[in-house]
């Protein structure tokens, strides 16, 4: 567990948004930005259930790279929520792997849990809540969807894919109240800025380039935090006019040439 793994508190997620009544799954809860956003809407009076790989004794553990383990535990989350009002797509993962020897496996993995189950996990619960009239997804997808980076094929590829789903499955739930938006974060401190046993946010390009000579405009990271607010504004009520949309949250990087 690295330094950036820290539990966010409820003070520091005091939440503008009213999610009492409100059921939520979030995905990849259990860590960094998701732990961020389950903090946040309970906060906020929502209901959580948390579906992770490392799940605590409240939480759905269910590896989201295995879809016959994911359908299962479908109705689990059903029955035990009664039905939904937001998902969360936020389980992610990284691995670095150059085009001409890529790591099939690990190529297949990241479509699985980046891209596969955030679209299974929409398919299944989208259903309620259009029967109910009413919904907020959100999918946490990366400024890697759009800008591409050597040895990130499997991850561009997955977050390229979620922000098209995103788009998609925004029309056909339009009429159904349900509203379904992408959130693009930049760096963001967790664990998963650690490749390889190095954190990229200790590393030279970023102190030097991204920081130090203002590549990255807001010169650091995100915290959790300042993702997860964007995510809960999505998600909630107020969110009544969004639908269908990335929104980027990268500190201005993608805003430079
Ligand atoms: N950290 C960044 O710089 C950054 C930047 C852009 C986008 N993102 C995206 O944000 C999301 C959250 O990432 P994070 O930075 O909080 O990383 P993290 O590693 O701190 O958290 C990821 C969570 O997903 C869970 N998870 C991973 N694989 C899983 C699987 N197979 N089944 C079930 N759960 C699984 C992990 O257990 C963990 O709780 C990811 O989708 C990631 O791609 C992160």
């Amino acid at each position: 567990m690295s330094d950036h793994d820290a539990q966010p508190s409820a003070a520091s997620g005091a939440s503008a948004y009213d999610f009492s009544g409100r059921r939520a799954v979030v995905t990849g809860g259990s860590h960094g930005i998701g732990a961020a956003i389950a903090v946040l809407l309970r906060a906020a009076g929502a209901q959580v259930l948390v579906l992770d790989l490392d799940a605590g004794p409240e939480d759905v553990r269910v590896d989201l790279a295995d879809r016959s383990a994911l359908e299962a535990a479908v109705p689990q989350v059903l029955s035990r929520l009664g039905s939904v009002d937001v998902l969360v797509n936020c389980a992610g993962m990284f691995v670095a792997s150059p085009v001409l020897d890529l790591d099939l496996a690990a190529y297949d993995r990241t479509l699985a849990v980046n891209l596969h189950a955030p679209v299974i996990l929409m398919r299944s619960l989208c259903g309620p809540m259009s029967a109910q009239g009413y919904g907020r997804v959100v999918n946490v997808t990366s400024i890697h969807a759009r800008l591409s980076e050597p040895m990130s094929l499997a991850y561009d590829v997955s977050k390229g894919g979620l922000e098209a789903a995103t788009r998609t499955a925004a029309l056909e739930l339009a009429d159904h109240g349900v509203l379904v938006n992408a959130v693009a974060p930049g760096f963001v401190a967790t664990r998963m800025s650690v490749v390889d046993g190095e954190d990229e946010l200790l590393g030279v390009p970023f102190t030097d380039v991204y920081i130090g000579q203002g590549r990255l405009p807001l010169r650091r990271a995100a915290r959790p935090e300042e993702i997860a607010h964007v995510v809960a504004f999505l998600a909630s009520e107020q969110n009544s006019y969004i639908t269908g949309q990335a929104v980027t949250v990268d500190g201005g990087l993608s805003a430079r040439f």
